[in-house]
């Protein structure tokens, strides 16, 4: 049967902001999915809440007078036109917030016409995705090391193959951490399918009929490297045993000769590590601290941006990350310096609260609300965003990360 086309305009009129997606989700999801997405690091989400605060407190001064032209949010990223300089963040394990996310996501991406970044923990593989979202997608790869990179780089052959845009190595998580919020929810280390997970999912009728339709999530990319009908724990020990650690920058280099298409660092917090990726060829960096997850003291990315922005200076595609939540974050990002915002949990919220339906209306309203953004500020043209006064008091000056 043939879905009817979700009314857009009532969705905005219900949920006009990522929060309104947020309290619904709250209210929808099994607790410990919600918790899986939604937290960060430390006792009181500090991490995550520094995101939003330091965002919150860059403001945006606009000139009047100008004959007013409609603003068009188009966007190019590594020599593709994209409908808006916004895009979906790598997400490791997004079936948890509803089954099925990134079949969602990835459809929603490619009608929208933005990036989306698949995980190397995701329920579909690199292939799939690539059928889904053949114009949109992006990979993202965590370090598998063992004999010389074998998975690593066979993923990286495989990507090529599978016709993706751009490849992400994530470089902000040399330890593992555990956000108190997931373990208070029940969620163990090593992951298991306990009883008290099993009665909170049913206690959301739709997460698992969605759950039913797609199945329990499996990390459909690794399935080559796995004995066959590996059971989730087993993979996710496996995930344990073969996946840590950061990339080193002689890693990187491994990769930069065997990827010959646009590669992008992700969790640049420093200049000197974006000048030292921009010095061995690689093309993009993602500025984020991983949406606050890992730990509560890393800088909020938005007060790092200008000084790697200024040490950047236009010899790399700069994206952002962490606490998006509306299209005037990603144009407080673009003015402080960035090419495009990516959003994380907001686009979880959106899944959690509407299931299939959330990633479109979400990107609806994130490029709306940037639109209204620019507007207000009488730029026509993404370009524009970064020529308009700002005050960012928190932003760490360039001197004082030397070293
Ligand atoms: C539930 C969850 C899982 C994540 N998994 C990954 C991952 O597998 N790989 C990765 O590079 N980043 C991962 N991230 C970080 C995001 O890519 C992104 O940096 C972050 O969510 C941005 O901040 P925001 O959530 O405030 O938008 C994850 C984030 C969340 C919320």
């Amino acid at each position: 049967m043939k879905q009817a086309t979700p009314d857009f305009l009532a969705l905005a009129r219900q949920y006009p902001t990522s929060f309104d997606l947020r309290d619904r989700a709250r209210r929808l999801m099994p607790r410990f999915a919600f918790e899986y997405m939604d937290g960060g690091a430390g006792p009181v989400d500090l991490g995550v809440r520094r995101n939003w605060t330091a965002l919150d407190n860059v403001e945006l001064a606009p000139r009047y007078g100008k004959v007013a032209r409609p603003p068009s949010c188009e966007a190019s990223l590594f020599g593709r036109a994209y409908s808006a300089p916004v895009g979906v963040a790598p997400i490791g394990g997004p079936g948890t917030a509803f089954p099925g996310a990134e079949t969602y996501l990835a459809t929603a991406a490619q009608t929208m016409r933005v990036p989306y970044t698949l995980g190397v923990l995701s329920g579909i593989d690199v292939e799939e995705a690539a059928r889904i979202a053949p114009n949109v997608l992006w990979f993202q790869l965590y370090r598998f090391s063992r004999n010389d990179h074998q998975i690593g780089l066979d993923l990286t052959r495989r990507a090529a193959a599978a016709g993706v845009h751009a490849l992400v190595l994530t470089i902000d998580t040399p330890i593992r951490t555990v956000r108190p919020r997931e373990t208070k929810a029940g969620i163990l280390n090593p992951f298991k399918i306990s009883m008290r997970l099993r009665l909170d999912a049913l206690s959301s009728p739709r997460w698992t009929a969605s759950l039913a339709r797609h199945g329990i999530p499996r990390f459909a990319s690794l399935k080559p490297y796995l004995k066959p009908n590996a059971s989730l724990e087993e993979t996710t020990e496996f995930i344990r045993r073969e996946q840590g650690g950061a990339f080193t920058w002689d890693e990187i280099a491994l990769y930069r000769d065997v990827w010959k298409g646009p590669l992008v660092l992700k969790g640049v917090l420093h200049p000197a590590d974006a000048r030292r990726a921009i010095d061995m060829g690689v093309n993009g960096l993602i500025v984020s601290n991983h949406g606050g997850r890992q730990i509560e003291a890393l800088p909020a990315s938005i007060d790092v941006l200008p000084a790697i922005a200024a040490e950047v200076a236009g010899r790399a595609t700069i994206i952002f990350d962490s606490g998006v939540r509306s299209g005037v974050d990603a144009a407080r990002a673009i003015a402080l310096g960035a090419d495009a915002a990516f959003a994380g949990k907001s686009f979880l919220w959106s899944l959690g609260a509407l299931g299939a339906i959330g990633p479109e209306h979400y990107i609806r309203l994130l490029t709306e609300d940037l639109r209204a953004t620019m507007g207000q500020l009488g730029c026509p043209t993404v370009a524009d965003l970064r020529s308009v006064n700002r005050k960012h008091a928190a932003a760490w000056p360039g001197e004082s990360l030397q070293g």
